[in-house]
């Protein structure tokens, strides 16, 4: 697919064999049947692991019909166990060369060079990995929504990560032969939490328990996928990065779920604490009264949501970081717009490090700390998520304030994995932590209170008393517009 016809041929998506593609899947019959034969295995593993109930019911999803940026998708009523789960790669860039590392300026690989071959597969299992965990913690989400608005976008993120799940197992049994096709069959074999063959990122076997922590899932761990999607479609594996900057176009609405979801739940409660005469905030009994979650609980799934979230971009110092940049496998977040040398010679980045038990910030080589730069893009663009929800207590004179916690705030992973920091990343001893701990992180009384308000609204139109309707519908629908039929 080098010419301008063939790319054009392909932004439309073929949809008459058993796996829509817009590759030309029919002249690859090696990897259409190795793909055919994995095919039974998903459906198996969605109909087992994907959302609980509902599977029968049609739902108002988008299906990917192109790859151009405007209309590539269809909406219409979907089964989901039938949803068109496909192959799409963005058009291929004429003459596109590699952007960074040892072969910058070099035409990007259509082929995976043999020296990289293992890192390369990794990377691809790792992101791969990720696609079928979430749609794993999200499966009961459906029973307790909120709405069938929300139900809806519940359900279309999940067909999403599924096709995402589609689009790692397309590279490794195109590309990676023998060890691709068991990688393929590894990622419907792992589970997320399951104590004998758990998902491979920590944050992918925690629970998702109830619809606040989906959506600041969807805001920061689905951001994350942006994050290392954007490095990875920089990539000098053209087949990777042409994957990547499709799945890009689908991750946006996921992150709009998650941001618009938390504002919603920000608004129900500040505008039931106005209409309630309650100018305190922190007044948590009377605000939980008003069957709505006061902003302290908000805040504390946002430090939960997003110290976990951090876990995922790995050590701030890291030679694998350092490796898959230098071969050119996995670049910076929009590399190509950015103006240094894109190798780094030389170069250094300032990271957090706990040295002698105090948090410093030290200057070290760049190269090996392109996670932390990863993550610093990462924080910027998670930043504004809060903002908006900043302006919306804003606007009702709300006397409160949301914030993401200090980095060094409830780690697992990296350099302050050993200690424990408030929000603020002020030090704390184990004492204090314990002591503390319930006021930083959701407890155990504020999940049973959560778990009380999910409560299922299936009216069309109606939502559930926690959270405000969107301000626009999906696909431009009316308000109260049927986004599932549950009786049909
Ligand atoms: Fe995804
Ligand atoms: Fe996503």
């Amino acid at each position: 697919m080098s010419d301008a016809t063939t790319t054009t041929a392909g932004s439309t998506v073929d949809y008459s064999g058993l796996i829509p593609n817009n590759i030309d899947l029919n002249s690859d019959s090696r990897v259409r049947k190795a793909l055919e034969t994995w095919h039974p295995g998903y459906i198996d593993w969605w109909k087992q692991m994907g959302p609980d109930g509902f599977q029968s019911n049609p739902v108002y999803l988008r299906t990917a019909i192109g790859v151009d940026p405007d209309g590539w998708a269809k909406f219409g009523y979907v089964r989901m166990p039938e949803y068109k789960w496909g192959i799409l790669l963005a058009p291929q860039v004429e003459g596109r060369t590699i952007p960074f590392g040892a072969h910058r300026g070099e035409p990007a690989w259509q082929e995976v060079p043999g020296e990289c071959r293992a890192l390369l597969r990794r990377l691809v299992v790792i992101q791969g990995d990720t696609e079928p965990a979430s749609v794993e913690q999200q499966r009961h989400l459906g029973r307790t929504a909120p709405s069938l608005y929300d139900m809806r976008n519940l359900f279309q993120v999940n067909v999403e990560e599924g096709r995402h799940l589609w689009a790692m197992v397309y590279l490794l049994q195109k590309y990676f032969g023998r060890d691709g096709r068991e990688e393929a069959e590894e990622l419907l074999r792992r589970r997320s939490g399951d104590a004998d063959s758990p998902r491979m990122l920590g944050a992918f076997n925690e629970a998702t328990p109830d619809w606040l922590s989906f959506f600041m899932f969807t805001t920061f761990t689905d951001r994350d996928g942006k994050m290392q999607l954007e490095a990875l479609a920089q990539s000098g594996f053209d087949p990777l990065s042409r994957t990547c900057r499709f799945m890009l176009t689908e991750e946006a609405h996921h992150m709009f779920v998650g941001v618009t979801g938390v504002g919603r739940v920000v608004e129900a409660t500040c505008k039931a604490m106005r209409a309630g005469g309650i100018d305190d905030p922190t007044d948590i009994e009377r605000v939980r009264a008003l069957g709505v979650i006061d902003l302290p609980t908000i805040q504390k799934k946002v430090n939960l949501h997003f110290s976990l979230t951090l876990d995922l971009f790995g050590n701030e110092i890291s030679t694998n970081a350092a490796n898959a940049f230098n071969t050119s496998l996995k670049g910076r977040f929009r590399e190509d717009k950015l103006t240094d040398d894109h190798l780094l010679t030389g170069a250094t980045y300032p990271v957090l490090r706990l040295l002698d038990g105090v948090i410093v910030k030290q200057d070290v080589p760049a190269l090996n700390a392109l996670n932390m730069r990863l993550r610093d893009d990462f924080i910027t663009d998670a930043a504004g998520g809060v903002q908006r929800w900043n302006r919306i207590i804003d606007a009702a004179e709300v006397p409160f304030r949301l914030c993401l916690p200090h980095v060094a705030f409830h780690r697992r992973i990296g350099e302050f994995a050993s200690v424990h920091a408030d929000p603020d990343g002020r030090l704390l001893d184990a004492a204090a932590w314990q002591k503390y701990r319930d006021e930083y992180l959701p407890s155990a009384a504020d999940g049973v209170f959560i778990e009380s308000l999910m409560r299922p609204v299936h009216e069309p139109g109606a939502f559930a008393p926690w959270i405000v309707p969107p301000k626009t519908g999906i696909d431009g629908k009316p308000g109260d517009f049927e986004y599932v039929k549950l009786h049909d």
